[in-house]
């Protein structure tokens, strides 16, 4: 199959300085060596202010630093953005975007989100693209369309070369944050699904592109939700900010690698 498993963190707005840098002290102890081996990718997306001095203390590792969003400018009159350059300078290499808080909170459309996808790759950052249908969207028999569309406008005017670099987290919203994960069957459903509108879009390479779940991943479900054939790691929130939680999280991916 090819593909190295890839778990990011997802901090949200949570950490000061002070508690991002004490997080990843942590994880360079514990995870450092592990993700060494090249079977697994592991990156934490703080919040903008912490991101220099993760990327700083992260130095030697493995792990990698994503911001949570960008603008799809380089520069301009857009206050309170920040641009994909500029979190390369700070030293992130990844980017989460389209994150369903982002949609829904604050009214990202898959415009934007292709914009700014084609933004972050310029720059040189390696997007993590979020889709996941509601639970009134589920409960309608319409997620597949959903998640349909969002790939479909999430990734408009993103050639196959491009889309090597991006990875897909599928996201159910009704899983965020509830404790109420979906069933491993059920998020592998969805996974094949993105994996085969992925085939239709860029052919061969899709089999190369990972496709994170994210959606109440702890411990106790990792292992089994990272044994499904088209879930090639994680995307976490809630528990990324735990060291112990992350890394065991993290460890269900690298057993997936080997
Ligand atoms: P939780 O893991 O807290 O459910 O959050 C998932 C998420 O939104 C990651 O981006």
């Amino acid at each position: 199959m090819g593909r190295i498993p890839f778990v990011c963190g997802n901090w949200k707005c949570h950490k000061t300085i002070a508690d991002a840098v004490a997080l990843v002290t942590e994880l360079k102890n514990t995870l450092g060596m592990a993700t060494r081996a090249g079977t697994i990718d592991v990156a934490v997306a703080p919040p903008f202010t912490a991101i220099a001095a993760v990327v700083k203390r992260l130095e030697g590792t493995q792990i990698g630093v994503a911001g949570q969003s960008c603008h799809w400018e380089d520069q301009g009159a857009f206050t309170g953005e920040i641009s994909a350059p500029m979190l390369y300078e700070a030293g992130a290499r990844f980017v989460i975007l389209g994150h369903s808080e982002r949609r829904q909170l604050f009214g990202e459309l898959d415009q934007a989100v292709s914009v700014k996808t084609k933004s972050a790759l310029r720059a040189g950052l390696s997007p993590i693209v979020c889709v996941g249908e509601t639970l009134g969207e589920r409960e309608a028999g319409e997620t597949m369309h959903r998640v349909g569309a969002q790939l479909d406008g999430s990734l408009a005017g993103i050639g196959a070369a491009e889309a090597t670099r991006v990875t897909i987290a599928y996201e159910p919203v009704w899983a965020i944050g509830t404790g109420r994960n979906a069933s491993p069957a059920q998020a592998q459903e969805v996974h094949a699904f993105i994996r085969g509108k992925l085939a239709a879009m860029y052919g061969a390479i899709a089999t190369g592109m990972r496709i994170q779940y994210g959606g109440s991943v702890k411990p106790s479900n990792a292992v089994e939700l990272m044994a499904q054939p088209d879930i090639d790691g994680a995307l976490v929130g809630g528990a990324s900010l735990v060291a112990d939680q992350f890394v065991a999280i993290a460890r269900a991916a690298i057993e997936k690698g080997k």
